[in-house]
């Protein structure tokens, strides 16, 4: 096999190139071919000076993670660093793309680093839950100091060539398109100078209160991620002891994250969200349709939030209302939506304007006809959905796609509605619409493999995480809420509070529990609204205007701040419903409340898969972590049982009496 490293001599400099598609991974191979390359230059008296670059889209983008939790090839990438680090002639970083994770590290041990404009450096293993293990948590605070490397390590945060330039972690910021002849003429300035500048030997004064700002700043963010902390860990680590040693904690550290269930789980997303925008029955290079242009009917808060993804990409969008004051109170909320985004500096007002430029209000349900993609958004009626489509069949352009925002309706029916159900499929949108990261791509009977890749591959532009569903009811996502949510009913008649049964969600990692989540979204949401007819608690709760957030009131009490406590009123309801439906009462522990409200879930996304509703475990996975705030560090739901081990998870199915989905029985979930 050929190494993806190479050699060219340029006079007395040695220029070592990698050419790794697609982001340079520092794979066994490279390693080895820049070992030898290094060797050579060292060895070679007529070579004064050498230049590490890449080809292709990027400098090194990290180690190669799919060598992790397997035996580690020579040269280890810390023995590496350390050899370029120690090399008697200079070795100069010529950066393009990212310099991510190892590949900063191979940069902070150059000697210099030159950088285009458009460079990223970061080290984002924490997302990874692991840090920096080839000595970057300790070379990095020593050249940009304790504050951006505690930043850059514990966040995973990525900053600009111009902000690396700034902090000292640039040298030079050398022409877009001239990096290789800059980085050499670099080379050829700088290789008579000696000391050479190596980061390892540089001093390090502690910093305790860049420390202690930086933790209380982030604290609510890692709350239950164990990467952070160590990151932080070792950066005052090399604040503390000469650099020998800090590389022996970080190395220990190191280890320890790696061979932790986070980290696992943590790498398991990476893969499982790059995987998701696969379709195994349609094939990477299926032409696409050009969408130019996107319809939205609804200008409510999903229909707004929806617009607001396409305008942020460039997209023009027509968004249709029936009524003007509706109109003007949509398109309003985007704007104040985007001006808010500004006031945060996020945005120039510039761009708040082109986006709103690109939006066309409209009563005329014709203004939709040379939409590319039209989106429905409006309320959860099929009767309404089915007359909207029939419409839109006669409006829309021939090979337009026409695709629901239902979060439970049946796509094959409303798609059977129109003369091209091929052109039909779900696009769920998850609210806030603009912000959430997941697109459940509903999958049709008839859908056509180039209108399901064209949408997928949109999801990537308007920077969505894509997954593809079958049709049923509630999709992937909402269905495996709905048994969560029965327990969760049947466990308050039993003996549990709201509190309780919320709190043990928050301590897994949920940003809330099933309760907090019905107060935000609202109590009286599929709400019958007959109070002569209340069925249950939360009927109960709805009939008393006990609507949630809205209402500062639902299963909790809220104040102006809308800060919860635990509703006596609501004790009372719980206690009238356990009376009236005679339900035995038991001392109900939190072990308890997990077996019966997330292993149901599993056994949903079992069942889910079995009937091919779902493409892989681990999309569904993607879909908890990305719509549901699912705890990335436990990665997704089926990640989960895997760790728990499916026997104890069909075990205590079985124990509350759960029919258990069959491959979870035979552990065949794939
Ligand atoms: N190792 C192995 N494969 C990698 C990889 C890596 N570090 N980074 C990306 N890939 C793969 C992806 O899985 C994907 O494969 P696929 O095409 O088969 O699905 C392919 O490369 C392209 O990746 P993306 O789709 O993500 O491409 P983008 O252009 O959108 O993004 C990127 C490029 C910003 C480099 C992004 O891939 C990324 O963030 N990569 C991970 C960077 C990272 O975490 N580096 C640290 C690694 S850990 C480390 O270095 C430990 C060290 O300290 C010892």
């Amino acid at each position: 096999m050929t190494s993806p490293i190479r050699t060219e001599r340029h006079g007395d400099v040695l220029v070592i190139i990698s050419d790794n598609p697609p982001v340079n991974a520092l794979g066994a191979a490279v390693r080895q071919g820049l070992e030898a390359a290094i060797k050579q230059g060292v060895a070679d008296a007529s070579i004064h000076a050498m230049v590490i670059r890449c080809d292709g889209r990027t400098f090194f983008a990290g180690a190669d993670i799919t060598e992790f939790g397997k035996p580690m090839q020579d040269p280890p990438l810390p023995a590496l660093v350390d050899m370029i680090e120690a090399s008697d002639k200079p070795v100069v970083a010529a950066i393009h793309g990212t310099a991510l994770g190892g590949g900063c590290e191979v940069a902070l041990a150059c000697h210099y680093r030159v950088a285009v404009p458009s460079a990223k450096l970061g080290t984002p293993e924490v997302k990874l839950g692991l840090l920096p293990g080839a000595g970057g948590t300790q070379r990095l605070p020593r050249v940009a100091g304790v504050a951006l490397a505690l930043r850059m390590t514990a966040t995973g945060d990525t900053i600009s060539a111009k902000q690396a330039a700034d902090a000292g972690l640039i040298d030079k910021l050398v022409g877009e398109d001239s990096l290789a002849a800059d980085a050499l003429a670099f080379a050829n300035d700088i290789k008579g100078h000696r000391p050479l500048p190596r980061a390892s030997e540089k001093s390090l004064a502690p910093d305790p209160e860049a420390v202690a700002a930086f933790q209380k700043a982030n604290a609510r963010k890692f709350r239950g991620f164990d990467a952070p902390a160590a990151n932080i860990a070792c950066v005052v680590k090399a604040t503390e002891v000469p650099y020998h040693e800090g590389v022996q904690f970080e190395r220990t550290e190191f280890m320890r994250l790696m061979f932790g269930t986070q980290s696992a789980a943590q790498r398991h997303i990476f893969f499982a969200e790059r995987q998701a925008s696969k379709i195994d029955d349609v094939p990477a290079d299926t032409p696409l349709r050009p969408i130019r242009r996107v319809g939205v009917i609804g200008a409510g808060t999903m229909g707004g939030g929806i617009s607001m993804n396409f305008l942020s990409a460039g997209i023009p969008v027509t968004i249709v209302e029936m009524a003007q004051d509706a109109l003007d109170r949509g398109t309003g909320v985007i704007r104040k939506n985007y001006e808010a985004t500004a006031a945060k500096g996020r945005m120039k007002p510039e761009q708040v304007e082109a986006a709103m430029g690109a939006l066309t209000p409209t009563l005329s349900f014709d203004d939709l006809a040379d939409c590319d993609l039209i989106i429905e958004a409006v309320y959860e009626n099929m009767d309404v959905k089915k007359d909207i489509f029939t419409r839109l069949d006669q409006i829309a352009k021939q090979g337009a796609i026409l695709a629901s925002n239902t979060s439970y309706l049946d796509i094959n029916e409303i798609a059977a509605c129109t003369a091209r159900p091929q052109d039909v499929l779900g696009m769920h949108f998850f609210s806030p619409a603009n912000i959430m990261k997941l697109l459940e791509v509903v999958r049709g009977d008839k859908t056509a493999p180039d209108v399901l890749a064209t949408v997928m591959d949109l999801a990537k532009k308007i920077r969505k995480v894509a997954v593809v569903a079958g049709v049923t009811y509630g999709f992937i996502g909402n269905r495996m809420l709905m048994p969560r949510q029965v327990e969760a009913n049947k466990l308050l008649l039993e003996g549990a509070t709201p509190e309780q049964i919320d709190r043990v969600h928050v301590e897994f990692g949920m940003p809330m529990g099933p309760f907090q989540m019905a107060d935000l979204a609202g109590v009286d949401i599929g709400w019958h609204r007959d109070p002569n007819r209340i069925e249950n608690v939360r009927d109960a709760l709805a009939a008393e205007g006990r609507w949630g957030q809205k209402r500062q009131a639902g299963f909790y009490d809220y104040d102006e701040k809308r800060t919860p406590s635990p509703s006596p009123r609501v004790a009372e309801i719980i206690k009238e419903w356990r009376e009236k439906t005679g339900t035995p009462q038991h001392e109900i522990t939190d072990q308890e409340i997990v077996e019966r409200t997330l292993y149901p879930m599993v056994n949903e996304g079992a069942l889910i898969l079995e009937e091919g509703k779902a493409q892989r475990a681990s999309d569904i996975d993607v879909v908890w972590i990305y719509g549901y705030g699912w705890p990335v560090y436990r990665g997704g739901p089926m990640f989960w049982a895997k760790t728990e081990g499916y026997d104890k998870v069909v075990a205590g199915l079985e124990r509350h009496g759960f029919t258990v989905a069959q491959s979870l029985k035979s552990g065949a979930i794939k």
